[in-house]
């Protein structure tokens, strides 16, 4: 089973709180998202492995640890994933960017898949699916069967705010692939919103409507 990991340190609940607030205009929002990908960044890559490589100080050799070889690859899910991604690039510059598109139908929930690209050698590398929002968790389901389609084997997912269902569902479909959230809320209105959640976070990224 994939292990839900949440990350509520103050900052990340700070700045999640104001994320939530209805009061909170779209550059503030957006300013916030990348603000809390970038702490959520430190915690999602504390098992990246590490390699043994000296350099030269002005007073002499020191022994050290760099990253070893495999980047990784973050894929934000269209639009609302990419709200996350700059922050997280702050921390870790040489990510590759893949992309997926779906939508939710808003009659039936389903997620619909308009668009994939990923970087070349996605199965050498540590896939970082990001969405802001788990609900149902269709979406995120029917993003990581895409990257593991084309070849993907280490998966992990980042969001925002979970509802129960959407970690469950995620949790049987996926259970190799562990999941990084800011907060797990209550559950879903009728319209399969997460409830206290944030409202729709594409539309409060890019002040659509
Ligand atoms: C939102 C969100 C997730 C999905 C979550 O995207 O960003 O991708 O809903 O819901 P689920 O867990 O029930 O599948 P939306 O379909 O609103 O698209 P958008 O990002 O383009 O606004
Ligand atoms: N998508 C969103 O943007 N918000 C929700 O609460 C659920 C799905």
């Amino acid at each position: 089973m994939g292990r839900l990991h949440v990350l509520d340190h103050p900052l990340i609940q700070h700045k999640l709180t104001y994320i939530r607030s209805k009061e909170t205009g779209t550059k503030e929002f957006r300013q916030l998202v990348q603000e809390v990908a970038m702490l959520m960044a430190y915690e999602i890559t504390r098992d990246l492995p590490l390699t043994d490589t000296t350099v030269e100080t002005p007073v002499g050799l020191a022994h050290c640890k760099v990253i070893e070889g495999k980047t990784l690859a973050l894929v934000p899910v269209l639009r609302a994933g990419l709200g996350m991604v700059d922050g997280i690039l702050a921390m870790i510059p040489n990510a590759k960017v893949g992309h997926i598109g779906l939508y939710r139908d808003p009659e039936t929930l389903q997620p619909v898949e308009y668009y994939c690209k990923l970087p070349p050698n996605v199965e050498e590398r540590d896939v970082i699916v990001i969405d802001p929002m788990l609900a149902t968790g269709g979406s995120a389901v029917a993003a990581i069967d895409a990257v593991k389609e084309r070849g993907a084997t280490a998966v992990k997912l980042m969001c925002l705010v979970a509802a129960p269902a959407g970690v469950q569902r995620v949790q049987s479909a996926h259970p190799d692939v562990d999941i990084y959230v800011a907060a797990v809320d209550d559950g879903l209105n009728d319209h399969g919103y997460i409830v206290p959640g944030l409202g729709d976070a594409g539309d409060r990224l890019f002040g659509t409507r």
